[in-house]
């Protein structure tokens, strides 16, 4: 069971984009993929169009058994949603014992064959809920879109990931940093890429193409795989899970 925190404070980069469609797309490939979302903004259920009763926060303040809490989108895919109410849990959750680990302790009876990946679709924000989406995954994919901005705080969470593993003792591995909203006639778009190519050798995967469909996609409830299966964020997002998956 892979665990794959799609993470960056900065917001608006396409956390939520890239983990609907790398988790959806993971599924089309027969593997079974659970979404958690730690983000009170609570877009993945708005982009997949399903929420059951129970939330993240009841999984994380009320103990609420997990098996409550999911709620199955489609063949393979579960999802834990969340919405404006998880806002709350940050401040409840302050004063917990152990409160970095309390999404890994909630968590510790899921079976290590249940699912083949969980992806946690992080806040825009270094608060408690990213911390706990960095404790409890192994693997981080930061999406960063191509503007001089984000850039900037690409070095930001790479320190943050670093400082999280030494001082928790824990083996976050970045495995990729994802340059979004990349358009090839932009020169900021391209100079930000070769920047990032630069900088984080071997680390930078191919982009995501600036794409109106993944605009588009969210409001009619689908992925860009049902949504526009032939453009360029299908054919983009599809690259992604080979990727994810010559991991594997
Ligand atoms: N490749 C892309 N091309 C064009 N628009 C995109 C692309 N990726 C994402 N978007 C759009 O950009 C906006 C922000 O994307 P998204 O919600 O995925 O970012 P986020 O990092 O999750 O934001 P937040 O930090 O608020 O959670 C959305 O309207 C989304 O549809
Ligand atoms: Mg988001």
């Amino acid at each position: 069971m892979r665990k794959i925190c799609i993470i960056n404070q900065k917001g608006g980069v396409g956390k939520t984009t890239t983990t609907v469609n790398l988790a959806i797309g993971l599924a089309r490939k027969k593997r079974r993929v659970l979404i958690l979302d730690l983000d009170a903004q609570g877009n993945v259920s708005i982009c997949l169009g399903k929420k059951g009763e129970k939330t993240m926060y009841d999984l994380l303040v009320n103990k609420v058994p997990m098996e409550e809490c999911i709620v199955n989108i489609e063949k393979n895919v579960d999802a834990i949603a969340s919405d404006g109410k998880l806002a709350e849990a940050e401040t409840i959750l302050m004063g917990r014992p152990n409160r970095e680990r309390i999404l890994s302790r909630v968590m510790e009876n899921v079976e290590e064959d249940e699912y083949d990946f969980i992806i946690l679709d992080c806040p825009p924000s270094m608060g408690l809920m990213s911390q706990n989406a960095l404790l409890f995954a192994d693997e981080a994919l930061i999406p960063s879109s191509t503007e001089a901005l984000s850039f900037v705080g690409l070095q930001k969470i790479l320190e943050v990931i670093d400082e999280t593993n030494t001082l928790f003792d824990h083996d976050l591995v970045v495995a990729g940093i994802l340059p979004t909203m990349y358009d090839r006639r932009n020169k900021i778009c391209v100079q930000i890429l070769g920047q990032m190519e630069n900088e984080y050798n071997g680390m930078t995967l191919d982009p995501i193409r600036i794409n109106s469909k993944l605009i588009e996609a969210p409001g009619h409830s689908k992925t860009i795989f049902d949504y526009a299966r032939s453009s360029r964020g299908a054919v983009d997002y599809r690259k992604l899970v080979e990727f994810v998956l010559k991991n594997d």
